[in-house]
């Protein structure tokens, strides 16, 4: 049968993964398709590059415009990354009625609304499954496996470089700045880690997975964003002692006002499968109403486990290449006149418990007031630690944990426990969940 004709757009890292392995498992996946899937041309920067990972087997081109408008072209792969110069690629290729196959989460979770809307008019299709959790088929069971379900949460570590980092000053007692430069020294983390350790990559992700979990747009804008550069080592100590372990979580909550859209990092029950969920490996935890809790695990980046996704994609478009667009599954998931602007809360609304450390006098009567207030606010304490004060000190920490309580309510009662004169400095606060 006729091959379905793919240009490539970017041949780094995950283009490059692609490349190999639909050559590789030319066979395997044709069998699968229906039809060959070919890369008939690739274009990149870097010609060199490009000449070299495919061996001259494909024409190449500098020009990736040309590729957009290519008539020979029947889907565009998009692995340029960034918002810039890929936004426009991915539009003139839909306008030029391709289909679209993308790994970028930052363009669809800051433009996935127009990119989808023209999408849709054009009756292409944009599949995205490697722009979440690289190889783990997160978007396939979002949209179509858990389709039964009413999703009430999802929570995902989705972000491998700060997971290593986590694990690394878990394992090893070292700070965040310690275990960042050794990361960077070794290659796991970027020259420029700001999108991952301020949590902002996991923070797209989410943003792409609560719009196909809920039927709701793409509202990057509103979500929640905390990453771990001001995460203390010890507190990864004190939660451990408690039966804990902390990890940037992306979360998406479906409350009755509206949706919870975070990434912080977040204590959660050592017990818990995806507590142990250690490196640069992702998971995903999705509470459906009929199925329970599932969870999706494996590698979250690197050349092949992304390709393994973008090559999904490629088999999914193939086959429904010829199909009617209005019985393809929506991009969304949900029809695109049923996606409901369901507004996203912000933090002061978010309902969640929390870890409190404080540095206190160590004397009579400090509890006391702090319970005092924590009760007048209505705030419940699940459990409690004081630490000894070490030999010559007067001051010494103190560690709760809370009921589930509104986060303006746990923001005013730190602010009273801060004004008193026996608490040292700023009170600690870290988000807890016992998925
Ligand atoms: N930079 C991401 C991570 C991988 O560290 O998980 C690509 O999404």
């Amino acid at each position: 049968m006729k091959p379905i004709n793919v240009g490539l757009l970017g041949i780094g890292t995950v283009g490059g993964g692609t490349f190999t392995v639909l050559k590789r498992n030319a066979e395997e996946i044709s069998r699968r398709a229906g039809r060959p899937i070919t890369i008939t041309v690739v274009a990149d920067k870097n010609l060199e590059l490009a000449r070299s990972v495919t061996g001259g087997s494909v024409r190449l081109t500098d020009d990736a415009f040309s590729v957009v408008a290519d008539p020979e072209v029947d889907i565009v792969v998009e692995l340029i990354g960034g918002y810039g110069v890929a936004k426009e690629l991915v539009l003139k290729a839909i306008e030029n009625g391709k289909h679209v196959v993308t790994a970028n989460k930052a363009l669809l979770a800051v433009h996935g609304n127009e990119i989808f809307g023209a999408a849709q008019k054009k009756g292409v299709m944009v599949a995205f499954e490697a722009a979440v959790a690289g190889g783990i088929p997160i978007i396939k069971a979002l949209r179509e496996g858990l389709t039964a379900n009413r999703i009430e949460w999802l929570a995902g570590i989705i972000n491998g470089t700060t997971n290593f980092i986590l694990s690394e000053m878990r394992d090893r007692g070292l700070s965040f700045a310690e275990v960042l430069k050794e990361a960077q020294a070794l290659g796991y983390a970027e020259a420029d880690p700001t999108f991952d350790i301020e949590g902002i990559d996991a923070a797209h992700k989410a943003t792409i997975m609560s719009a196909i979990a809920f039927g709701i747009p793409m509202q990057f804008d509103k979500a929640y964003i905390e990453g771990i550069t001001k995460l203390d080592a010890i507190d990864i100590v004190y939660a451990e002692q408690l039966g804990y372990r902390i990890k940037l979580l992306g979360i998406a909550r479906r409350r009755e006002q509206g949706v919870e859209l975070r990434v912080h990092p977040t204590l959660i029950p050592a017990k818990r499968l995806i507590a142990n969920v250690e490196g640069a490996m992702n998971a995903v935890l999705v509470q459906g109403d009929a199925v329970g809790a599932t969870l999706y695990y494996g590698k979250g980046a690197g050349a092949e486990p992304t390709a393994s996704a973008v090559i999904a994609d490629l088999v999914d478009v193939t086959r429904l290449h010829t199909s009617d667009p209005e019985h393809r599954v929506p991009h969304l998931a949900f029809q695109p006149d049923q996606v409901r602007d369901v507004p996203v809360l912000p933090i002061e609304e978010v309902i969640t418990s929390y870890y409190l450390r404080m540095r206190v006098d160590d004397k009579p009567g400090v509890l006391a007031d702090i319970t005092r207030i924590l009760a007048e606010s209505g705030i419940s304490i699940e459990a409690l630690s004081q630490k000894e004060a070490a030999e010559g000190e007067s001051q010494t920490d103190i560690i709760m944990l809370t009921h589930q309580t509104m986060e303006r309510s746990a923001n005013a009662a730190i602010g009273r426990i801060e004004a008193l004169p026996v608490v040292s400095g700023k009170v600690t606060k870290l988000r807890m969940e016992s998925l």
